[in-house]
């Protein structure tokens, strides 16, 4: 395989990502109940747009690479963790779904930042962009569940 070809399938697999993070940023965003749910469905309602763009960005770069982009029968499915919880305020096992699958994100665009260097500079500098996001976000859920763990002391 080409180094090419190896980044549009790279490409193909973090898109294909992205638009499960959207499903289950959607799901759990509405799914959650209680007073601790309110802030982690606010935030996930609002990254719902922005992994879609994500995923909008990374398609238009698979087009102009001559890349397929993959339809909803190619779309594999790996997000056990965020799967809308039986009980549905247990928050913290959503947070900690997110916090995986940022970090999984965060993971595939640095496999796609090594395999760009030196040759495809356009898909390393959209994919940096993108990191910044999810960086950004995984920070963010860190931080909701910092809260939990301190919360969680002072009540044991
Ligand atoms: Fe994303
Ligand atoms: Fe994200």
């Amino acid at each position: 395989m080409s180094n090419s070809e190896k980044v549009v399938e790279l490409l193909q697999t973090t898109y294909m990502m992205e638009l499960e993070t959207v499903a289950n940023y959607l799901a759990n965003s509405i799914h959650l109940d209680g007073v601790q749910a309110e802030e982690i469905k606010r935030a996930l309602a609002g990254d719902i747009t922005e992994e879609l763009g994500h995923a909008q960005r990374l398609a238009e770069r698979l087009k102009q690479l001559d890349g397929r982009i993959p339809g909803s029968l190619d779309l594999e499915r790996s997000q056990e963790l965020l799967q809308p919880p039986e009980d549905t305020t247990n928050v913290e096992a959503v947070v900690d779904g997110v916090i995986e699958a940022e970090a999984d994100a965060i993971a595939h665009y640095r496999k796609i930042i090594e395999a760009t260097e030196g040759s495809d500079f356009v898909t390393q500098d959209l994919v940096i962009a993108i990191m910044a996001d999810e960086e950004h976000h995984h920070r963010q859920f860190e931080g909701f569940r910092a809260g939990y763990q301190s919360s969680l002391a002072t009540a044991g």
